[in-house]
């Protein structure tokens, strides 16, 4: 039977439109989620996250030994750090917030990779009092940094370097990092000398191979396979110059996910297959035994699962003839438009087949930037009241939202089979006061 992959789709794994003509996701009437819930809304359907787990599983069956890492950085939650763990994936973190998340769901540290061009001192030491995790070292002062943490702390640190391979996969330049005057990881030229500072310090230092992550939202193989080839020579000269066989290759992640009906990513299961017989085959050309392969996907892990729910407020019609309809949210739950100008896909989930308007419009959303638009010249028939759903939400999404305009971010509810559970909640008012704190002389003078 043919492997699932839902990084191919624009909708969810589970989307169903039902016999009241809404969009149904994960077994659930999204128009009761809105009201139960309100809106704006994340959905995450779980069935699509569970596919493409398993899609990249079945992808990497023929390759000896590996482990599928989810990105943590495209959302995370304890309940997605649950979920990570109940499908058997490890978790690549970034931050000592995404670390903290991971320990506080008990999430086990030999399957947490530590990922950061800039890690702190408490980032690293927290780390290393977790356990076995491992650090994905990005530069020499950084490893500096680490053997002499381990050394305080009497832990041997279990590394890998991260190289700049020097290439360039086909996405948007804020999110590619393969390049060689990237901000992340080593330059191929300085690889070799930091093994040897990793070697020298061996009481605090394990180090255990080379990972990469050439960028995020690509479609095409070609520069997996080419990162593949280079980072296998990393490997050769290693054991030219050192006698070692590293025992562990990390890819990183980052294929695409298709945001719209015309985008064609390539699925994640070919993805996962490819590049680990591209593996088999670089490494045994070069007489290399081969690695225990790790890859990290995040954004085609649960991309496809997310859709965002809006409520469609107030409509204008310009005089040159272009027409806004305004959301009730917009760049702080979803920063990717302004940010990438980042494409999306949406629907009337009250009326799931409405016909398409004969003119265009911009779903705009509602913060104070001109920028803040979801989607330019869509032919939705939409109007005021309308329940809007934008589809593939799910990475990047939350991860990036912010409390622009004093605003809380909206709650997140996992879907499965008519359950719907919120994993998140909705911020409050009284939440965006939390960390407020008034100088007493202010306060004083307010008295008065
Ligand atoms: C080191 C690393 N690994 C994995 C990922 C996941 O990428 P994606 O969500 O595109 O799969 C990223 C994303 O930036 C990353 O920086």
């Amino acid at each position: 039977m043919a492997v699932i992959s839902p990084n191919t789709r624009v909708q969810p794994h589970s989307a169903q439109i039902n016999s009241d003509d809404h969009l149904v996701v994960g077994g659930c009437d999204t128009v009761e989620l809105a009201s139960r819930f309100g809106t704006p809304l994340y959905l995450l359907d779980e069935l699509t996250i569970r596919k493409a787990a398993e899609a990249v599983k079945q992808g990497l069956a023929q390759y000896p030994e590996s482990r599928i890492l989810y990105a943590g950085k495209a959302f995370l939650c304890l309940a997605m750090c649950h979920l990570i763990d109940d499908l058997g994936l490890g978790l690549d973190v970034v931050s000592a917030g995404e670390l903290y998340t991971a320990r506080a769901a008990n999430f086990p540290p030999e399957l947490i990779y530590m990922h950061g061009n800039n890690k702190s001192r408490q980032e690293i030491e927290a780390g290393l009092q977790t356990g076995a995790v491992n650090i994905v070292v990005d530069n020499a002062s950084e490893l500096a940094l680490v053997g002499q943490i381990a050394n305080e702390l009497g832990k041997k640190a279990r590394i890998l370097f991260r190289v700049t391979p020097g290439v360039v996969p086909d996405t948007h330049h804020y999110i590619a990092t393969g390049h060689t005057d990237s901000k992340f990881g080593l330059p191929l030229a300085e690889l070799q000398a930091a093994v040897a500072l990793a070697l020298e310090q061996k009481e605090s230092i394990q180090l255990v191979g080379l990972h990469t992550h050439i960028g995020s939202q690509s479609h095409e193989i070609e520069p997996y396979l080419e990162m593949v080839e280079i980072l296998a020579d990393c490997f050769q000269e290693v054991k030219l110059n050192f006698g070692l066989d590293l025992p562990e290759l990390n890819i990183g992640g980052g294929l695409g996910i298709a945001y719209l009906e015309t985008d064609r990513p390539m699925a994640i299961y070919d993805w996962a297959q490819k590049v680990s017989s591209q593996v088999s085959k670089s490494f045994r050309s070069r007489q290399l035994p081969p690695p225990f392969l790790v890859v990290e996907p995040g954004r085609s892990i649960v991309g496809t699962a997310g859709v965002t729910l809006y409520r469609a407020g107030h409509s204008k019609l310009l005089p040159g003839g272009l027409r806004y309809l305004a959301v009730d949210g917009g760049m702080a739950d979803n920063p990717r438009p302004i940010t990438y100008q980042a494409k999306y896909t949406a629907c009337i989930a009250n009326r799931m087949s409405s016909s398409s308007a004969e003119q265009p419009l911009t779903l705009a959303g509602k913060y104070c930037e001109s920028g803040d638009i979801i989607i330019k010249d869509t032919y939705l028939a939409a109007d005021t009241g309308d329940l809007i759903a934008i589809f593939d939400t799910g990475a990047y999404n939350y991860s990036m939202a912010s409390n622009y305009n004093r605003t809380g971010r909206p709650a997140c509810v996992l879907l499965s089979e008519g359950r719907a559970d919120a994993i998140i909640e909705r911020e409050t008012n009284a939440d965006l006061l939390r960390q407020d704190r008034v100088p007493d002389r202010l306060l004083r003078r307010a008295q008065r």
